[in-house]
């Protein structure tokens, strides 16, 4: 049996008709289950409510709805060797870059300014930007792709990562001072980090002073990358041009927030990749099928490096 939960009743929906449309034999259910919890061998999640996972004590994995983990694994009470999965699909990505890419072009053809001068009812052209310069915070599943799309645009690309990349056309940087670097050539820098313990609030005020000047901020990544008092304060001194947040601290972002109203920031309400599930189906099953025959479970997370 498989349990569909901690995911919105919209995507519980989409998964259950995917789901029998591929499989109709599997026994899928929608969470959190009460009777008989030891007929769950398998989980699909995003945010559990705490101790849920552990409470299916025949649970053969748990997969997260989408890419990033954090929201299962601030669970205390996820049993330690539990396999955790994660998705890795084609339209999630796809996805993923159109997001980056139109926030990267939202900045370097300057469309704030001109949708602004058009409420205005005014005609006023702005110099065209050249050699935007675009940093990417990650080169994984979601980083990788979008740098190669940003680069086939044109931009000139770098990524930071942990483990030293081999992208064509890509800089590649890695460590405390590679992240230095990579910031202070960012015109735009854009964050598709997971959330760990070791990025958390990544994008401080030492980070933001790097950048040049009039530089933009992209995060379709996790709120929790961003002190947020920071990035207000960057955005209005005038240091960064503006931002595009999807993801933020608190979600939903609640009224009156300054990022709401704030002239240069665009807000959209973390949709900027959700998962398809009739595309991610079949790496579910798959998975499925391999944990019942017991062969190596595919996208696996390393629960102690957070991602
Ligand atoms: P991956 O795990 O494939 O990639 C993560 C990247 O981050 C890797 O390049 C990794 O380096 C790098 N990284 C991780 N920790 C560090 C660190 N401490 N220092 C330097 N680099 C680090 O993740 P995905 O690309 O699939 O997804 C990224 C995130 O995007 C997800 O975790 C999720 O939070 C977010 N997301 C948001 C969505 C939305 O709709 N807003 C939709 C989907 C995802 P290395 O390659 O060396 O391991
Ligand atoms: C994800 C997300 O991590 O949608 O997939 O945020």
């Amino acid at each position: 049996m498989l349990v569909l939960t901690g995911i919105g009743r919209d995507e519980a929906e989409q998964w259950t008709d995917a789901l029998a449309a591929a499989a109709p034999d599997l026994e899928v259910v929608r969470g959190p289950v009460e009777d008989e919890r030891e007929r769950v061998e398998f989980a699909l999640t995003f945010v559990p409510a705490a101790g849920e996972m552990a409470g299916y004590v025949n649970l053969r994995f748990v997969c997260a709805g989408g890419a990033g983990v954090d929201g299962i694994l601030r669970d205390d009470s996820l049993p330690p060797a539990l396999p955790l999965l994660r998705l890795v699909d084609r339209v999630l990505t796809a996805r993923m870059s159109e997001y980056v890419v139109h926030a990267v072009l939202h900045h370097h053809r300057r469309i704030a300014h001109y949708v602004a001068a058009q409420a205005r009812g005014e005609w006023e052209v702005r110099e065209q930007r050249e050699g935007t310069r675009v940093g990417i915070l990650g080169l994984g599943a979601l980083g990788a792709d979008a740098a190669h799309k940003l680069s086939v645009l044109g931009f000139r690309v770098a990524g930071w990562s942990r483990t030293k990349k081999a992208i064509p056309e890509i800089e590649s940087f890695t460590g405390p001072d590679g992240l230095r670097a990579l910031a202070a050539q960012s015109d735009v820098l854009v964050c598709l980090l997971p959330l760990t313990p070791d990025t958390r609030g990544i994008i401080d005020s030492a980070l933001l002073a790097e950048l040049p000047e009039g530089a933009y901020v992209v995060n379709p990544s996790r709120g929790g990358l961003v002190a947020d008092d920071d990035l207000l304060a960057a955005l209005s001194n005038g240091r960064l041009a503006g931002a595009a947040l999807d993801v933020f601290n608190e979600e939903p972002l609640p009224a009156g927030r300054p990022y709401w109203s704030h002239p240069n920031v665009a807000v959209t309400p973390h949709v900027a990749s959700r998962t398809d599930a009739r595309s991610a189906a079949p790496q579910l099953l798959d998975n499925i099928r391999r944990a019942r025959s017991g062969r190596p479970l595919l996208n696996r997370v390393d629960r102690d490096r957070g991602y």
